[in-house]
């Protein structure tokens, strides 16, 4: 009877809380129960005010919230109460200790196991949803073995989630595929028949992957590995334009038609960010070190050191042309948030790119049109050393792009937000210190149009134009 079917989440995050809103809005007979540690995060959910900014999905959320989805701090009741119980706590990088910098951290996820084991009084199938390294469902199952009540059964089934931050809703609702990894064994495809049993309420049959735990592991680390890597490919490339006469927008549209490539994650920036990617390539250089495949590991290692150049590069880029100095100019941020439409800062560029500008002297001025002023000022926090009251001497946070821009001697585009290709650019040139720059981070805006207003424009990927109102010659 499948009328009675429930599903534990453990991790109420950006995977855990868009995920549930979807399989409880396609299921409205199974009951979705989303827990979390963070009673604050759990209030969030349960008020007006969600934890996490993601287009479409508070319109879903108000609809069924209560209805057959619930947000609770009450892990026991919801993993008493469940069939299938999905593990997506988060897996940050570790560190400390060994493997610092670079190992993945699975004491949540062990956590999450241990107390399962701990509670469940009835057969469960565990899903781990977390990105974890290969084999880590093995721990899990050691976890649940040596700790299970008597008479319990687990069966415990792989599934990474692929959904990008933005977009989550669009791409839960139409995922490319769905990967199920289990056991081969009868218990082991009956549980990875009841998980895709819930998929199938929307997703096509065939775009559900069945395939071995550890495929299904692997595989998510290597789609993550392979996007990062598409994009530090394109950065490499950047830096030969920026030397030579080419532009990397036409190069990347002439290489991504070419139907073998393909066109996504070609565009060239100031690097990639946001919580997965850096992780679960170190995920995958550790793996590699760990199974002593040195070049594999460097290989991989690579996609990240190319990525910080890239932010560095830019940085530097903004100090050379101010004349070799930013000391103690305003300097407009445009966007700090790891990409558009979201408020999420992990890994953001932005931050480092700040940093750097900081330790130049600058003195900052950022807007961001989702991102709180708390979330910046720990950010930086985080990444200079520097407590709240020190950066505030160099680092104010505006109420919208103009006040950012106001006597600032540049703009610094960071983020590909949309609103600000939609700017009144001839209004703020008027406000800004002369000579006026723009440094396109994102490659966004239309650089004849404000050379044309007055600006010195420079972006990542193409040798600087005519700037007519420089006296010097380029770069
Ligand atoms: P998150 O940090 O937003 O959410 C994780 C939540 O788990 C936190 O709210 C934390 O308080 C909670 N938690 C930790 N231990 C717990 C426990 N024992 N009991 C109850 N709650 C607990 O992380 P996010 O971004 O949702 O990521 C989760 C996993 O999904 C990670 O492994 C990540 O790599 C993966 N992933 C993330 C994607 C993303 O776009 N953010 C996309 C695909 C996968």
């Amino acid at each position: 009877d499948n009328s009675t079917f429930r599903i534990c989440c453990i991790g109420a995050g950006y995977v855990g809380g868009p995920t549930c809103a979807i399989i409880a809005s396609k299921c409205p007979k199974i009951k979705v129960t989303v827990v979390d540690v963070s009673a604050d995060r759990i209030a969030a959910w349960n008020s007006d005010h969600l934890p996490l900014f993601e287009p479409g999905l508070e319109e879903i959320i108000r609809k069924i919230r209560n209805r057959n989805l619930f947000f609770s701090t009450d892990t026991k009741k919801a993993i008493q109460e469940a069939d299938l119980i999905f593990i997506s706590v988060n897996t940050p990088t570790k560190s400390y200790g060994f493997g610092n910098g670079r190992a993945p951290d699975l004491r949540y996820v062990e956590e999450a196991a241990r107390q399962i084991a701990h509670t469940a009084t009835n057969n469960k199938i565990i899903v781990e949803k977390s990105t974890v390294p290969v084999n880590a469902a093995e721990s899990i199952k050691t976890i649940l073995k040596t700790n299970k009540q008597p008479g319990v059964n687990y069966q415990v089934l792989s599934n990474p989630e692929f959904l990008a931050e933005g977009s989550a809703i669009h791409d839960l609702l139409a995922p490319d595929r769905v990967l199920i990894g289990g056991d081969e064994t009868v218990e082991g495809l009956s549980a990875i028949k009841k998980l895709s049993w819930i998929y199938e309420h929307w997703v096509p049959k065939e775009r559900i992957l069945t395939t071995n735990t550890w495929s299904s592991e692997l595989s998510k680390l290597v789609a993550n590995a392979f996007l990062a890597q598409r994009i530090s490919s394109i950065n490499t490339i950047s830096a030969i334009c920026e030397a030579t006469g080419a532009s990397v927008s036409e190069v990347s549209k002439a290489v991504g038609l070419d139907s073998r490539i393909g066109s996504k994650f070609l565009n060239a920036s100031i690097g990639f960010g946001g919580s997965c990617f850096q992780k679960d390539v170190y995920n995958l250089i550790y793996l590699a070190e760990s199974l002593k495949l040195e070049p594999v590991a460097q290989y991989w290692l690579q996609v990240i050191k190319i990525n910080d150049w890239q932010r560095e590069r830019f940085a530097h880029m903004i100090v050379q042309n101010l004349f070799g100095s930013v000391n103690g100019k305003k300097l407009a941020i445009y966007g700090f948030a790891f990409k558009k439409d979201t408020a999420d800062t992990r890994e953001s560029s932005s931050i480092y790119v700040c940093r750097y500008l900081l330790a130049e002297g600058a003195s900052l001025h950022i807007y961001d049109p989702k991102v709180s002023v708390e979330r910046i000022f720990l950010d930086l926090s985080e990444q200079t050393g520097k407590t709240e009251t020190d950066l505030r001497y160099h680092v104010q946070i505006a109420n919208d792009a103009y006040e950012a821009a106001k006597d600032s001697h540049a703009l610094v585009i960071c983020t590909e937000w949309d609103e600000f290709k939609l700017l009144d650019y001839p209004l703020i040139y008027s406000t800004m210190k002369k000579p006026s720059f723009i440094f396109d981070g994102r490659l966004i805006l239309d650089h004849d149009q404000l050379i044309s207003l007055g600006f010195n424009v420079f972006c990542i990927g193409q040798k600087p134009p005519i700037n007519k109102y420089l006296n010097q010659s380029p770069r």
